[in-house]
């Protein structure tokens, strides 16, 4: 429990930074994780980067010796160390961060800090911000099987692998895994000490047999109060249902072998995070005995513009404990990687310029959909990209020039200038559509 509260991250859950400072670089998840999809592929962490194949399913690999400890993971720590992008997907990845303390850590003492687990790709609901379900149908249904989580847990723990923390979620709903306990139980039977943790879509019943599954946390994403705040976003889902499985996880917790702590994990949008919306959240909380309230900041999907930041939120007499999230890229990093792009363009070094200043622009595009998303901390971001861009190559100076489309107003001429009402309204006929 202490280590997710110390790893949670400004990006959603985990940080990037290890204990064993020895020289700063760029540094991701990559270099201490695994992300294993359902098809038994080991892929890159992050969204941008999740169909990036590290290593795909073999019987013949030793997954500790050949591949954590290996040329897959050990080329990215060595591209990292250097200063260098490993993969094309790394200047749109959001969980990448500059001058971070890097070491070799996690090879010399054979830890893996989180190991993400996605046990299905199938799910009921079509969440604007995640996979969509016609792009789902296309794929077969897909849960992970058994016998390749098996093989590759059993060459971990016989490489000497430490896993601090299993997280099951991935791209679809876990509960649809009709083996889903086995895969957890064997986590737990392997590591007995380890965290585990599941996100789940709570569009189920649970039942007694969770008690048994080795879990210390659940993590129960309905992002609404009632079923018209939770629709918008949670398509085709059933407010009533989330909420009986919330409270009927919370009544079973107590009789598990070990402790269950149950997460409310609310994303903040502009359709449920009114003062109204938020009073029924402390309610329904409270009267549901869940653990902690998990409020995410989002920039993927329709966000709330009325909550930004953690001091807008009152919490202070909630009587349940709060905590908050952020899906998004670190601004303060955009903002280093735009002082080392300017250092390298003193240096003469043309390429490391384009690749950091490159990231920042693949990342905003990202991140803003239009003028509304900016911030003030966005626009600083903006007039200094707008001093440095005569000096990128072209295609950085077309990525900045769409993005200056894209944000209307902001960053005209390279001054910080906000979108007039006129524009803005120009730009919202037809409404936004969230990206994946
Ligand atoms: C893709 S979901 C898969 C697990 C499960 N089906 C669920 O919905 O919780 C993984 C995580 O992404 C989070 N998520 C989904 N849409 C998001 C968004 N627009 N912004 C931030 N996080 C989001 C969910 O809350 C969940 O914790
Ligand atoms: S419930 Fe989870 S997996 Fe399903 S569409 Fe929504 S966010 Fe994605």
């Amino acid at each position: 429990m202490a280590h997710w509260h110390r790893h949670g991250a400004r990006e959603g859950r985990w940080s990037t930074r290890p204990s064993y400072p020895t020289r700063e670089t760029l540094v991701c998840q990559s270099v201490h994780s695994l992300y294993l999809r359902a098809t038994g592929t080991l892929v890159c962490w992050d969204d941008a980067g999740n169909d990036t194949v590290l290593q795909a399913f073999d019987e013949n690999v030793h997954y500790g010796h050949d591949v954590y400890l290996g040329e897959p993971f050990q080329r990215i720590r060595r591209l990292l160390w250097e200063g260098r992008m490993p993969f094309e997907v790394c200047r749109r990845c959001a969980v990448l961060r500059s001058r971070t303390p890097h070491s070799s850590y996690h090879v010399d003492n054979r830890v893996i800090e989180i190991f993400q687990v996605e046990p299905s790709f199938r799910c009921t609901l079509d969440c604007p911000g995640c996979v969509r379900l016609d792009q789902r149908r296309l794929a077969p249904p897909r849960n992970l099987p058994f016998a390749m989580f098996e093989k590759i847990v059993r060459d971990l723990a016989d490489a000497r692998v430490t896993v601090r923390a299993f997280d099951f979620e991935g791209h679809g709903e876990p509960m649809l895994h009709p083996g889903l306990w086995a895969l957890t139980r064997l986590a737990r039977e392997i590591h007995p000490t380890t965290y585990i943790t599941m996100a789940t879509n709570a569009q189920a019943v649970v039942k007694d047999d969770i008690l048994g599954a080795g879990l210390d946390s659940v993590v129960c994403g309905i992002d609404g109060v009632d079923q018209e705040t939770y629709e918008p976003y949670r398509i085709h889902g059933d407010f009533d249902l989330a909420y009986r499985f919330v409270r009927r996880l919370t009544e079973l917790a107590p009789r598990s072998e070990r402790p269950i702590r149950v997460f409310w994990k609310y994303i903040l949008f502009e359709h449920n995070s009114s003062p109204q919306h938020l009073e029924r959240l402390r309610k329904l909380a409270r009267e549901a005995k869940v653990d902690e309230v998990v409020l995410v900041f989002t920039r993927n999907g329709p966000r709330s513009t009325r909550l930004e930041h953690p001091d807008q939120v009152p919490v202070k007499d909630w009587e349940v404990e709060v905590s908050f999230r952020y899906h998004e890229p670190d601004v303060s990093d955009l903002s280093h990687r735009l002082e080392e792009s300017r250092l390298a363009l003193e240096r003469g070094d043309a390429t490391e310029a384009n690749e950091l200043a490159g990231s920042v622009i693949s990342n905003l595009g990202r991140f803003l959909r239009d003028a509304r998303d900016a911030t003030a901390e966005h626009e600083r971001l903006g007039a200094t990209l707008a001093e440095l861009v005569s000096e990128l190559d072209e295609s950085n100076q077309r990525g900045f020039q769409e993005l200056r489309e894209t944000l209307g107003g902001a960053w005209r001429d390279g001054r910080i200038s906000r979108a007039t009402p006129e524009e803005l309204s120009s730009l919202h006929e037809g409404g936004s559509t969230p990206r994946p």
